[in-house]
Parts: structure tokens; C-alpha cells; sequence
């Protein structure tokens, strides 16, 4: 049988070097076909009572999902989109995994929920691989030093509050560097580590977190004109806010270790190295935020395994178990965790370790391994999406600058590509955002999914997604740049 984008099911998850997967019992047209006539009142009833985050309530017009199938989605009138945002950038396995599926349900048939002071055989486990996965690229001078604790949490928030607790804690200090350029989650020390402008409402907030401008060769900072300049220079700027705060004074640098949301900024060679070494210089933590970065999206498990640097905190969530439940954590170096064996840590979840969350991370992490899913991701980079984007650039006067690595690009859109006047203001909304509102309209009109953030529409699909889809995805969005080129000034 074929399914309805002309391809058959075991097909849908063949990609390079990955096997075939265990879709072939799912056939894409059964499942449309079973939901395609299923109206319901989700539309009325999300809203007469569901608040939504980060809206006006009175402008929302959402569509109603009702399923989804590897890098697919669709609505309640089987219009289908093919998912470039992976959700949030978390769906990284691709939707309906039929194994994670079946993790679930077996564990829901085992023990639904356990409190975290017991021992759980999911969510050792789970603890187990997520450490031996941040340990992978571990030498002798992480000794006493692996990454080897899990503290679990419920999602990405709740992970960088924890780290940053841990780090205060472990050093006896109170201040936190985080970049401007950066999202960290919306509770209170979150929101406040936060860079970009969801920060705004919720100041001032607790004192002690300083900002500073991490590296970002096309708008540099720095006025740099080559990413070895902007490495160097980023550092100094670094170093000279370390003096004039009192580096003694600072417990940890909290950063994304490739920049998410705000840009997929790629940190250039030699950066995050410098980084390690003003923290070691000055005996702060370097605390590395892969919530969004991490678990296969930058084609490798975690993203500082491309740098081989070794940070003392990892924050995760999302690619962990691509949010089928709520999961997240922070993956401890021995010697935070050590700081803990004889006083008690000040912080605790009632979900801490949930069995179901646990169990479906422990399936999502054997099926990245049995099917190859981080090395297809890198390869989608390298041999796919990386070379297609830069025809792209080079076709479209819109497009300024393309970047990223594994599942995790940007194309960034510019007025005039010799002023680089961005396509709308930063924090652009309304009237202003126009010309990216519509790009995102021509791209669901065209059946595919985006993610668009300011000035820059983001390609970040599942790390499953196949090379058919990936070239439907970037055709689509190729059509669709036409729409931003007539705004184009210069
Ligand atoms: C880098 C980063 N950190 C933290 C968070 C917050 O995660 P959550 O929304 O699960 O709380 C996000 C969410 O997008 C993120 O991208």
C-alpha cells in the first residue's frame, strides 16, 4: 500500500544509514482516513476556556491538531502539514513513534507513578543513558569530573532553576552570567536568565543575573569581520565583564550551547573552549543549556560533544523523549553532584522521575541508537539541508545569512543584503511583523509547517524526517521566499 505522499510506510522512516523503522504496521492513508471525518468541539471549546502562553487570548485563532505520523501533522479536515517546527523544536524523534507509543503504554500497565524518593527501574534507567550519553566524548581530564548524576525534572524551566540552584550552592556564590541572545525557560529564575525580550514583563526580578553578548558573526556585536575575530573578541568582551563583576563573585555561565529560538547561532571555533577556560580561570561552573540543542537536533547527542568541551551542568528536556510526556533534567558532574552527599539538596519535584515520563526516554534514546536517528540528523546537515539552503541564499535577495548544523538552521531575511536592515524590527509585531506573517501564511498554504521567529524562519523538522521530505520541505520553502523578496529595498 501507498501512503498519500506516494510512499510506503517502512519507507517513510528509511533515511540514509537508518533502518527501516517499525512504521510498517501504520499506514499513513488508514489513519487519515480514520480521522479525516472527526469535527469535534476542541475549536469551542479551546476557546471558551483554555488560556493560552505567551498570547493576547482575544487574537488566537488555533487550528485543531488531530494527529500526527512521523514528520507529519494534520487537522481535523485531514489537511496534512509536513511539522519544519518539530512543535517546539522538540519532536525529535517525529510524532507516533510506534515503539515510544508502545513504551508508554507497558509502563502505564507496570506503575503509572512512584514518588521520587523510591527507586524506579524507568527511571534508573533512564538516568543511566542519559548519563552514558553525555559521558560519550569524556577523556582523562574529566576525571572525577563525568557527567554522571541525573536530577529530573518536568520540563526545560525547571532544569536551568535547578542548575542554577545547584551551582549557587556548589560554589558559594550568587551571581549568573547569561547571554542576551538566549531563552532559558518561563518561571522566575528562568525568565530572568533569559535574554530576549519575554523577559521584559516579568522585571525586575531577583538581583544577581548579568547579561552579556555571546558571539554572532553576521550581526556581530563586535564589529568583527571574520569568525576567528569574532571568537576573540567575544571572549575579551567576556573576560572584561568577568572583571568588572568580580569573577570571584560568579557562580556559573549559563548558555545554549548553539543559541536556539533567538538565531541558531552556531558559536564559532575555538569560543566555547575559551569559555571553559575563563570559567576554570576563575572558579565559576559552566552550566550548558541543551534543552533545545541537545538529543540528536545538532547531530550529536548533545551539542558540546561537537566542541569536546566538557561543561560541569547539562540542562535537557524535550529531544529527551520529544515530549511525548513531560520530561526534562539537568545531568550533574561528579563534583556538584559530590558537593551533595552530606547535605541535603534544596529542591524537589512531586513528578521528579516519573515512571511514564522515564520509561518513554529510555525507548526514544534505544531508538535513536537501533535506527541511527543522531548520525542521519548530522548527515541531513551536512549533505542535505546545508547545501540546499546556500542555493536558496544565493536565489533570493531576501535571504542575508543561513546557518546551523544537524536539524538546526536558520535562515535569517534582510531588507537589503548590503545593510543587512533585517526583514522586520526586532521583537517586530503586528503591522511590522507583516512581511514574516506572510511568509508563515504562504508555507501553511503550501502544507508545511514553519517556525518563525522575528526576522528569521527557522528549519528545524524532525531528526527522522526523510531526504524526500526534507527536499518537499525546502522546496516549499523556496516557493515561499518569493513573498519575502518584494520586500526587498536594496
Ligand atoms: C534553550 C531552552 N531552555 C529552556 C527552555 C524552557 O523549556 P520548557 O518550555 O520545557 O520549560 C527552552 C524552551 O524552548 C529552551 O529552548
Amino acid at each position: 500500500m501507498r501512503s498519500r505522499h506516494g510512499r510506503s510506510s517502512p519507507e517513510f522512516w528509511t533515511v540514509t544509514n537508518v533502518g527501516l523503522s517499525s512504521f510498517g504496521c501504520i499506514e499513513y492513508d488508514e489513519v487519515m482516513t480514520a480521522l479525516e471525518t472527526r469535527p469535534s468541539d476542541a475549536y469551542a471549546n479551546d476557546r471558551a476556556h483554555v488560556f493560552h502562553s505567551w498570547s493576547a487570548q482575544a487574537t488566537l485563532n488555533p487550528i485543531v491538531i488531530a494527529g500526527g505520523l512521523g514528520s507529519w501533522i494534520w487537522d481535523e479536515n485531514g489537511r496534512r502539514y509536513l511539522d519544519f517546527s518539530s512543535q517546539l523544536v522538540n519532536v525529535n524523534i517525529g510524532h507516533q513513534h510506534p515503539k515510544l507509543v508502545a513504551s508508554i503504554q507497558e509502563q502505564a500497565g507496570t506503575l503509572c507513578t512512584i514518588a521520587p524518593f523510591h527507586a524506579n527501574e524507568a527511571r534508573s534507567e533512564a538516568a543511566r543513558l542519559i548519563s552514558e550519553a553525555a559521558n560519550l566524548c569524556a577523556d582523562a581530564s574529566w576525571d572525577g569530573k563525568g557527567l554522571d548524576m541525573v536530577f529530573f525534572t518536568n520540563g526545560g524551566a525547571e532544569a536551568t532553576e535547578n542548575a542554577v540552584r545547584m551551582a549557587r550552592l556548589h560554589t558559594n556564590r550568587h551571581k549568573v552570567l547569561t547571554m542576551y541572545r538566549s531563552y532559558h525557560g518561563g518561571t522566575a529564575a528562568a525568565i530572568q536568565m533569559t535574554g530576549d525580550p519575554r523577559r521584559w514583563p516579568s522585571e525586575p526580578g531577583a538581583p544577581g543575573i548579568v547579561k552579556f553578548w555571546g558571539p554572532y558573526p553576521y550581526r556581530s556585536a563586535f564589529h568583527s569581520a571574520t569568525e576567528t575575530q569574532e571568537t576573540e573578541r567575544a571572549l575579551t568582551h567576556l573576560a572584561d565583564t568577568l572583571m568588572v563583576e568580580g569573577g570571584h563573585t560568579v557562580a556559573a555561565i549559563v548558555l545554549e550551547t548553539v543559541v536556539g529560538t533567538n538565531g541558531i547561532l552556531v558559536p564559532p571555533p575555538g569560543y566555547l573552549q575559551g569559555v571553559r577556560d575563563l570559567c576554570d580561570q576563575h572558579g565559576i561552573l559552566l552550566v550548558c543549556d541543551e534543552v533545545m540543542a541537545g538529543f540528536g537536533r545538532c547531530g550529536e547527542w548533545f551539542a558540546f560533544q561537537h566542541w569536546n568541551v566538557r561543561p560541569d551542568l547539562v540542562c535537557f528536556a524535550k529531544g529527551v523523549n520529544s515530549g511525548y510526556l513531560p520530561l526534562g533534567g539537568v545531568v550533574i558532574g561528579r563534583h556538584v553532584a559530590d558537593s551533595f552527599n552530606d547535605r541535603a539538596f534544596p529542591g524537589g519535584l512531586t513528578y521528579s522521575g516519573h515512571p511514564l515520563a522515564c520509561a518513554s526516554a529510555v525507548a526514544s534514546i534505544n531508538i535513536f541508537k537501533e535506527e541511527g536517528i543522531v548520525e542521519h540528523a548530522r548527515l541531513l546537515g551536512t549533505e542535505l539541508i546545508g547545501p540546499e539552503l546556500a542555493k536558496i541564499q544565493a536565489k533570493h535577495p531576501c535571504v542575508g545569512d543561513v546557518r546551523g548544523l544537524g536539524v538546526f538552521w536558520a535562515i535569517e531575511l534582510v531588507r537589503n543584503r548590503d545593510t543587512r536592515e533585517p526583514m522586520v524590527p526586532f521583537n517586530a509585531a503586528g503591522a511590522a511583523a507583516k512581511p514574516m506573517g506572510d511568509l508563515a501564511a504562504a508555507c501553511k498554504a503550501a502544507g508545511l509547517w514553519p517556525f518563525v521567529h522575528f526576522n528569521r524562519l527557522h528549519v528545524v523538522p524532525p531528526c527522522t524526517t526523510s531526504i524526500d521530505e526534507v527536499r518537499q520541505g525546502l522546496a516549499i520553502i523556496d516557493e515561499a521566499l518569493a513573498v519575502t523578496d518584494a520586500y526587498v529595498t536594496g
